[in-house]
């Protein structure tokens, strides 16, 4: 059996091949780069109900069951007016202290707009909320239709170099934390 940290990921919009899809794409390659096993959650096939809608569905018994098993977290959400999506929101409001508390976390947002930390930072309260520890690199793509080569890759290097950063500090806290 595996012993690479295993890496949750949520994201918290649709769009196909969207910016917050690429994005993730690339952040999950980076963790695999980085020893460590990341898992999307399929949100657009396994569709969550709203928190509270009902008490018995299969999805949020997968969901729950695979948040409680990971150790560590990654997060995108796209800016919605000035702050994280509902669809992100409500993956979360599923979880709560015993999936997330003591685990580390990493969040990244996607903006059409100027550059800002919105998303990201309300990201750090909420998980801040479930004792999350978030740590403290992120990724923020303003402007961000703007952002991709026609295969998926970023325009700015930059970028991807704080991508991988990011992905290897997420699972080398994940490994410290077991
Ligand atoms: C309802 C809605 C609200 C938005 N609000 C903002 C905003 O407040 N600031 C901003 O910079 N972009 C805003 N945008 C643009 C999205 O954040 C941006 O296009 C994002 O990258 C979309 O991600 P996706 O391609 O993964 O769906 C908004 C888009 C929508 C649909």
């Amino acid at each position: 059996m595996s012993d690479a940290p295993k890496v949750f990921c949520l994201i918290g919009s649709m769009t196909p091949n969207g910016n917050g899809a690429k994005l993730m794409d690339l952040a999950i390659a980076a963790i695999e780069n980085a020893g460590g096993e990341a898992e999307l959650w399929p949100i657009r096939e396994k569709r969550l109900p709203f928190f509270g809608e009902t008490w018995e569905d299969a999805n949020v018994a997968e969901f729950k069951s695979k948040a409680l098993e990971s150790d560590g977290f990654l997060l995108c959400s796209p800016e919605y007016h000035g702050t994280i999506s509902g669809l992100l929101k409500n993956q979360l409001d599923w979880l709560g202290f015993d999936q997330f508390s003591g685990k580390p976390a990493a969040v990244m947002s996607t903006l059409g707009g100027q550059p800002n930390s919105n998303a990201l930072n309300h990201m750090r309260l909420s998980l801040r909320w479930v004792h999350a520890l978030v740590i403290q690199e992120q990724i923020g793509i303003a402007s961000a239709k703007h952002a991709w080569n026609d295969d998926g890759s970023l325009k700015d290097e930059k970028v991807q170099e704080r991508i991988e950063k990011m992905a290897v500090s997420l699972v080398d806290m994940c490994r410290r934390l077991e």
